[in-house]
């Protein structure tokens, strides 16, 4: 990762994912209701769930591909709302992931996203 010497100590230490209180709504449907974990680096974490309980939309928040209505989440310390490109530059797996990103991962969300 380009960038100051702080940014670099930070990503180099902060936990893979963390989400705090992460919540999305799609009109009336709750996809993802105040979700709070951390993913370690290094860890092998299991996300599973019924089929509707929203891991998909979490994923795609984490990507960038939907907003959160409320809540944060940090990819490797950034902040998604702020630090979009850094993450989708530093995480290049995320690539396997063509589904949830339609292929399109540089592009922002659409407005019903
Ligand atoms: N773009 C959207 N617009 C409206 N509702 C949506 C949208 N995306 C997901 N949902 C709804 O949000 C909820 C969570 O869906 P999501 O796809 O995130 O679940 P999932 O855990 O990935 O399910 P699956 O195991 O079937 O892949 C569901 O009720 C789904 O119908
Ligand atoms: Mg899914």
């Amino acid at each position: 990762m380009r960038g100051n010497p702080k940014d670099l100590r930070l990503a180099d230490t902060a936990p893979a994912i963390e989400t705090v209180d992460l919540t999305k709504h799609f009109g009336p449907i709750v996809a993802v209701d105040h979700l709070t974990f951390t993913v370690n680096r290094g860890e092998i974490f299991g996300f599973l769930g019924p089929n509707g309980s929203g891991k998909s939309t979490t994923m795609r928040m984490l990507l960038g591909l939907a907003r959160p209505t409320r809540g944060s989440a940090r990819v490797l310390g950034m902040d998604i709302h702020t630090r979009l490109p850094e993450i989708l530059r530093r995480a290049g797996s995320w690539y396997l992931w063509p589904v949830l990103s339609r292929g399109l991962l540089a592009l922002p969300p659409r407005s019903s996203d």
